[in-house]
């Protein structure tokens, strides 16, 4: 660490200290070499607040001019990768505003006016994580897209419905695939509110009292894009809370932590469906790895990695929530923590999508928007494994109630027979009916369409059930939402 670096820091704030700081604690405070990666917003929020100041008389016109061109030299200087990043700058904020005084001068020490490093910070993570979140929701409906077309090719595919990992009724394979789409039909929801939340200027809270300088809030949040859907400005109305409170980032990861519950739970299915117990789907090559010593393996290794990093987001969660608890009004260094959580949260969540985006839906050709090499289907693997477990035992039942038996007789009658059926080693399909004639009077030739896998599924015909019919209905409502 040369001296030169250590008095350029000594600068940002004043001739009050008289000692430098050891290399390890500058190294401890630091976080530049995370908080880099917010530049961009940086620069926007500078811009804003230097055109603001400009316009209101506050620094010249002519500072604000060379503000603004000193700026987009520095956002180029990064872009290439010629900006020289300083750990005794401590933060990209100190870093781009102490070159911006070397390109302009003076008036890149006017820039500061009238704000602090804690509404800057709070204004860039929030413009950043904006703009991710949009990027996410992009993401979002596109596995939502992926799922509602595989859903589609595969509306008259049953395989068995599980309560508590247990055959229970035949369901459609699209039916299946649509709860998810349901689930990140609500995961956009919440990233949509949050994102409202987020989208709140700090700006002009300064350190956490406010600023004596008379500046217009509302422009700079216009500029930045800070409105609502009508186009009013959103400002964050109490510079103590402005400046302190982390809870869209909370929110925000709180909202990733569910998307990827939604994704490990579908990663569990797709890991059990390709396990040779149950053949259901294959995944493409480029998704699965082999073993070093077991040759015939294929692992399914991205499902189980998303899986995995499941955990690792709600983690941040958990980070980041305990993080604020026992923080006093206002800005406390503590909040520098935020970033590398919630960047990770970002990254990962976003790389999921796009993985889990090719992964079931398959690759989309450009020139046609046609997509190959998702996931592939084993229709009879399906259909046999319902066939097993008495998947239509209640369709028994529902059959009796028809014929008049009450419901609670017809499930006795029904599970005697189940039973009868079990020791034989057979469907209740298989059994003549005057088998089952011997378990009720009731019972009748046409039993066994009711019987049948596509019976079953044809007659859950109520809204939001398994039938075709309202499977179809859901995929034109999901496509017409989607676009
Ligand atoms: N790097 C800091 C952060 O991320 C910027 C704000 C610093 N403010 C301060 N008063 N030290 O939170």
């Amino acid at each position: 660490m040369s001296h030169n670096q250590l008095d350029a820091k000594s600068q940002a704030w004043s001739a009050l200290f008289s000692e430098p700081m050891s290399e390890l604690v500058q190294r401890y405070t630091a976080s530049v070499f995370f908080d880099r990666r917010l530049w961009k917003a940086d620069i926007q929020g500078s811009l804003a607040h230097a055109e603001m100041l400009a316009a209101q008389g506050i620094i010249s016109a002519q500072d604000g001019a060379d503000i603004h061109r000193g700026l987009q030299q520095i956002a180029q200087e990064i872009e290439a990768g010629t900006f020289e990043w300083k750990l005794a700058l401590e933060d990209v904020h100190l870093n781009i505003e102490a070159r911006l005084t070397q390109l302009v001068g003076d008036a890149g020490k006017r820039l500061h006016t009238g704000r602090s490093r804690n509404d800057q910070v709070a204004t860039d993570v929030r413009l950043w994580l904006r703009d991710e979140i949009d990027g996410l929701i992009a993401l979002l409906r596109e596995l939502q897209g992926a799922l509602v077309e595989v859903a589609e090719r595969h509306i008259d595919v049953i395989l068995p419905g599980f309560t508590h990992l247990q055959v229970a009724q035949p369901v459609s394979f699209a039916h299946h695939l649509l709860a998810y789409v349901e689930m990140f039909a609500r995961d956009e929801e919440r990233l949509r509110d949050v994102r409202r939340r987020t989208n709140r200027l700090p700006l002009g809270s300064a350190a956490l009292a406010g600023t004596t300088y008379p500046l217009d809030r509302e422009r700079v949040a216009r500029t930045l894009g800070m409105v609502d859907d009508d186009g009013q400005p959103q400002l964050c109305l109490n510079s103590l809370d402005a400046v302190s409170d982390r809870d869209f980032a909370i929110e925000f990861t709180a909202a990733a932590s569910l998307i990827m519950v939604h994704i490990s739970r579908l990663s569990e299915e797709l890991i059990l469906w390709m396990s040779q117990n149950f053949g259901f789907v294959r995944l493409a090559d480029r998704f699965t790895t082999g073993s070093s010593i077991m040759p015939q393996k294929k692992n399914p290794d991205v499902p189980e990695l998303a899986r995995g990093k499941t955990g690792r987001v709600v983690g941040h969660l958990m980070g980041l929530i305990t993080l604020m608890k026992g923080q006093p009004l206002a800005y406390n260094k503590d909040n520098q923590e935020d970033k590398e959580p919630l960047f990770d949260t970002v990254d990962t969540v976003r790389d999921t999508l796009r993985i889990f985006i090719d992964m079931i839906g398959g690759e989309r050709d450009p020139a046609t928007g046609e997509r190959s090499g998702g996931l592939t289907v084993n229709r009879e693997a399906m259909e046999a494994a319902a066939r097993k477990g008495f998947a239509t035992a209640t369709d028994l039942a529902d059959y009796l109630v028809r014929k008049g038996v009450p419901f609670r007789d017809a499930h006795e009658t029904v599970a005697a027979a189940v039973r009868h059926a079990a020791g034989l080693g057979v469907d209740l399909a298989d059994l003549p009916l005057a088998d089952l004639q011997r378990f009720h009077p009731a019972i009748e030739a046409d039993v066994f369409q009711a019987l049948t896998l596509q019976g079953s599924v044809q007659a859950r015909n109520t809204v939001g059930g398994t039938a075709p019919e309202q499977v179809r209905r859901q995929i034109a409502r999901h496509r017409a939402r989607l676009g």
